[in-house]
């Protein structure tokens, strides 16, 4: 008998059906067009290149710094809710005033766009150069791989925003990107035991 219990009388009437649910409205989130998303350099894949705090006005935890070389590179994996048209803003130093143009490839084809990096006056100093990327659905491989022998800008983060606007058009010489070696810091582990004699 549920009336028998010990439990302080209720005092307040019973929760109707007629009394609405919830009491808050609920939490809307922003349209996907609003949303964007940023990706800090740092967490990318660097080949040739190296993570440094040593020019200040970066936002991450630290920036990278390309190798002064032809073909150092820096490879983002980002995830998106939906195919389309992207907005890629890449914040960047370029100390010098020679610019230092980055090709991208996405997921690994050979058609790539190219992006311009001109001088930002110092190495603290930070700008943002925008392009419009298709991207898929899901994750997608952004690779950023630097044309002349001066090596990419340094980079802080990229950020993504969908967008209505038509992609860049794509690269005409198209330059096909060295493939490091899938681990490139792994060490080769040499089999000790090999013609061993005791
Ligand atoms: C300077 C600067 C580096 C930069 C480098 C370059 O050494 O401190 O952050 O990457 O120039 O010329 O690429
Ligand atoms: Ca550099």
């Amino acid at each position: 008998d549920v009336t028998s219990t010990s439990y302080p009388q209720v005092t307040e009437p019973p929760v109707t059906s007629e009394e609405p649910q919830v009491t808050q409205p609920p939490v809307t989130d922003p349209p996907q067009e609003e949303k964007e998303w940023i990706y800090y350099a740092c967490d990318g894949e660097i080949y040739l290149g190296v993570t440094e705090t040593t020019n200040g006005g970066f936002t991450g935890p630290s920036y990278v710094n390309y190798d002064n070389v032809t073909g150092s590179m820096l490879t983002f994996t980002v995830n998106v809710p939906s195919e389309g048209n992207y907005e890629m803003t890449v914040r960047f130093a370029n100390g010098t005033e020679t610019a230092r143009p980055l090709n991208i490839y996405l997921n690994g084809s050979q058609e790539n766009y190219s992006m311009d990096f001109g001088g930002t006056g110092a190495w603290t100093s930070w700008q943002e150069n925008k392009i419009v990327l298709p991207l898929k659905n899901g994750e997608n491989k952004i690779k950023t791989v630097a044309v002349t022998s001066n090596g990419g800008p340094n980079v802080d983060y990229i950020k993504l925003v969908k967008t209505d606007k038509e992609a860049a058009s794509v690269n005409t010489n198209t330059v096909i990107p060295y493939e490091p070696p899938v681990s490139a810091n792994a060490k080769q582990m040499e089999r000790l035991d090999r013609g061993l004699i005791s």
